[in-house]
């Protein structure tokens, strides 16, 4: 895996790890193929807390592999749920929240994250997040749905109070135009 300026996803960890910390908790709102969930759960620390989502069985089942082979298992609670039910498993403040959003690499293409429970679930974040917390978000726009997707997170990443908010977004200038976004957000206040 690319650890370079090429890799959103490490990106988007490399702000986060500005803001989870051990003892803590963080959510990462797409579990996936728990990537994700290894590094939260790894700045955890043993006291700490990971609450990973996602609607897909398959996905839960390599999440719960990966971090049963790391010995990391004990720091997550899976959650087979959407990402925008957040709220009834969660109560802040939580340090830091991750979205890698689109379909489950290796899994079924036409299942994808959609712009309405999307943003549902990012001002789910917004509000359980801790002063000098963040959210990262990895957004892709190569597959059907994506485009609307990201204008959606855009909007709403936009459209926040900047006395409350601070919001980056990086796009990469000397690739396809589908290359992914990031986009992170700090709540201000610390
Ligand atoms: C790009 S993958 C995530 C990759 C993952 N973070 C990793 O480290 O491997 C996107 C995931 O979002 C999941 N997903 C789709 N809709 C969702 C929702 N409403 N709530 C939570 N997860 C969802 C998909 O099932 C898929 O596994």
């Amino acid at each position: 895996m690319s650890r370079g300026l090429d890799s959103a996803v490490h990106l988007v960890q490399q702000f986060l790890s500005g803001s989870a910390k051990a003892g803590g908790t963080s959510v990462d709102a797409t579990a996936g193929r728990g990537h994700d969930s290894l590094f939260l759960a790894r700045l955890a620390g043993p006291e700490g807390r990971v609450y990973s989502f996602d609607t897909q069985e398959t996905a839960i089942q390599s999440t719960r592999l990966l971090l049963e082979r790391e010995g990391l298992a004990d720091r997550v609670t899976l959650i087979k749920s959407g990402h925008e039910d957040m709220e009834e498993y969660v109560s802040g403040p939580v340090d830091a929240v991750i979205f890698n959003l689109g379909y489950l690499p290796g899994g079924d293409h036409s299942f994808v994250t959609r712009p309405e429970p999307t943003v549902r679930a990012l001002e789910s974040a917004l509000r359980l997040l801790r002063p000098g917390g963040r959210v990262g978000l990895v957004i892709y726009t190569g597959h059907p749905g994506g485009t609307e997707e990201c204008e959606a997170v855009e909007k709403t990443a936009a459209g926040l109070d900047g006395s409350l908010y601070n919001v980056i977004k990086i796009v990469v200038l000397n690739r396809a135009a589908t290359a992914p976004v990031v986009i992170v957000i700090e709540k201000a206040g610390v």
